[in-house]
């Protein structure tokens, strides 16, 4: 196999990179921190610029990376493999609180594959060997070819905290007619299946070296991981600040680890507070059903986060989840007050939204 090698600029960092691998596989397995969020070419979080050397820009998305920018020479090392020695200049933010695992390959078999909460299943996988990441990244796995469809990868993002570093949870929301969830996950996968993995991925993690109000905003299983970042920093006190989960789902239905958040939140109550949001349950409906309505916020995340703050002035957001509400919850907190810079996001961005272009932010450098 030919391989290259690809020089990062500004670190003057050289890796080796098979022509068919992504220059961003490359470097992150070589301990090179890139920046990248989504690692399907969506996002256009990644991109670079090549100082020299030809490339094949592979399935980068014609949103994320247009025909005149492609002429300009910027590329997306997350798609991009190369075709020559490549020279790139990336725009590398280091958070030195934040420290890089280099991205390995690993092996698991399925422990757990259960229903949680409508259209919601907690995947369990124990690794063959201990893996390091942070609280908020992701894994990639290998969607197994079938039914004459080739082998995909799927990328989801990790429930449990970085101090269990053999056994993985996963929440994944059932997508109809997608590959890796109503096919696999939803479809043949079964407990004692082994599977392969690779990891961790991702920026958008717990900033530890903080102590701001940490406010952090999922919809749907955009709480798998806001539940790893809650976990460490209540569990193991990797965080110095306080921090509140505004959850979203439909009706009480769609919730999911409600008695989990409910339970730290008790053990916590200086630290940490809990707000499960319904967007489509009236507080009547909840107290008609015997449950106890106070214990449920009403509208969306969005609708709830800005009735609770006047201003958001001092605090961090960390938002997840379908690219529309993490859209929605960043003009907010933008409204009350809180800069791009003290936003993260992770978007859960799927095929169609590579085929459409996503959710463009004209808000916020992605
Ligand atoms: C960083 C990151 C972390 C994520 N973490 C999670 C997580 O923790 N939990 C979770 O549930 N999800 C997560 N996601 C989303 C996840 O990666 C998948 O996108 C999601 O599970 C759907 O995968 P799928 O293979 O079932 O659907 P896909 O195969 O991606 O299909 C999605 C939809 O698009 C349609 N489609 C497929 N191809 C095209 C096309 N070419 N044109 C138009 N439409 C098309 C399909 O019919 C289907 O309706 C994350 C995404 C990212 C980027
Ligand atoms: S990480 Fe490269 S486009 Fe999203």
């Amino acid at each position: 196999m030919t391989s290259y090698t690809v020089t990062v600029e500004p670190l003057g960092r050289e890796v080796e990179c098979a022509e068919d691998q992504t220059i961003l596989d490359a470097c992150l397995r070589n301990g090179v921190w890139l920046p990248h969020s989504c690692t399907h070419g969506t996002c256009a979080t990644c991109k670079a610029e090549v100082l020299d050397g030809d490339v094949d820009h592979g399935a980068s998305s014609a949103f994320a990376l247009m025909d005149f920018e492609r002429d300009e020479g910027k590329v997306l090392p997350c798609c991009a493999t190369p075709r020559s020695d490549v020279v790139i200049e990336a725009d590398i933010d280091v958070d030195e609180s934040v420290e890089v695992f280099p991205v390995e390959d690993y092996t698991g078999t399925v422990v757990e594959l259960s229903d949680i909460a409508e259209q919601t299943r907690r995947l369990v996988v124990e690794l063959d060997r201990e893996i390091r990441f942070n609280a908020g990244q992701y894994l990639k796995f290998t969607v197994p070819a079938a039914d004459g469809k080739p082998s995909v990868d799927r990328t989801w993002s990790i429930g449990s905290p970085p101090g269990e570093r053999l056994r993985l949870e996963f929440h994944v929301r059932l997508v109809p007619g997608g590959r890796g969830t109503e096919d696999w996950v939803f479809g043949s996968l079964v407990v004692g299946d082994r599977v392969a993995v690779s990891g961790p991925y991702g920026r958008f993690v717990l900033h530890t070296g903080d102590d701001r109000h940490a406010v952090l905003v999922g919809g749907g299983t955009g709480t798998a991981p806001l539940k790893s970042m809650v976990l460490h920093a209540l569990e193991a006190g990797a965080y110095g600040g306080p921090l509140t989960l505004y959850a979203g789902g439909r009706t009480r239905a769609w919730l999911y680890d409600v008695d989990v958040f409910r339970r730290l939140a008790k053990e916590h109550p200086d630290r940490f507070t809990y707000r499960p949001c319904l967007s489509e349950e009236t507080e009547a409906e909840v107290a008609a059903s015997g449950d106890d309505p106070s214990a449920y916020a009403y509208g969306t995340v969005t609708d709830v986060l800005a009735a609770d703050h006047e201003s958001l002035t001092g605090c961090a957001g960390y938002l997840c989840g379908p690219p529309a509400m993490v859209e929605a919850a960043l003009r907010t907190m933008m409204g009350k007050r809180l800069f791009p810079r003290d936003i993260y996001r992770e978007d859960f961005f799927n095929e169609a939204d590579k085929a459409a272009g996503g959710v463009k932010s004209p808000l916020i450098k992605r």
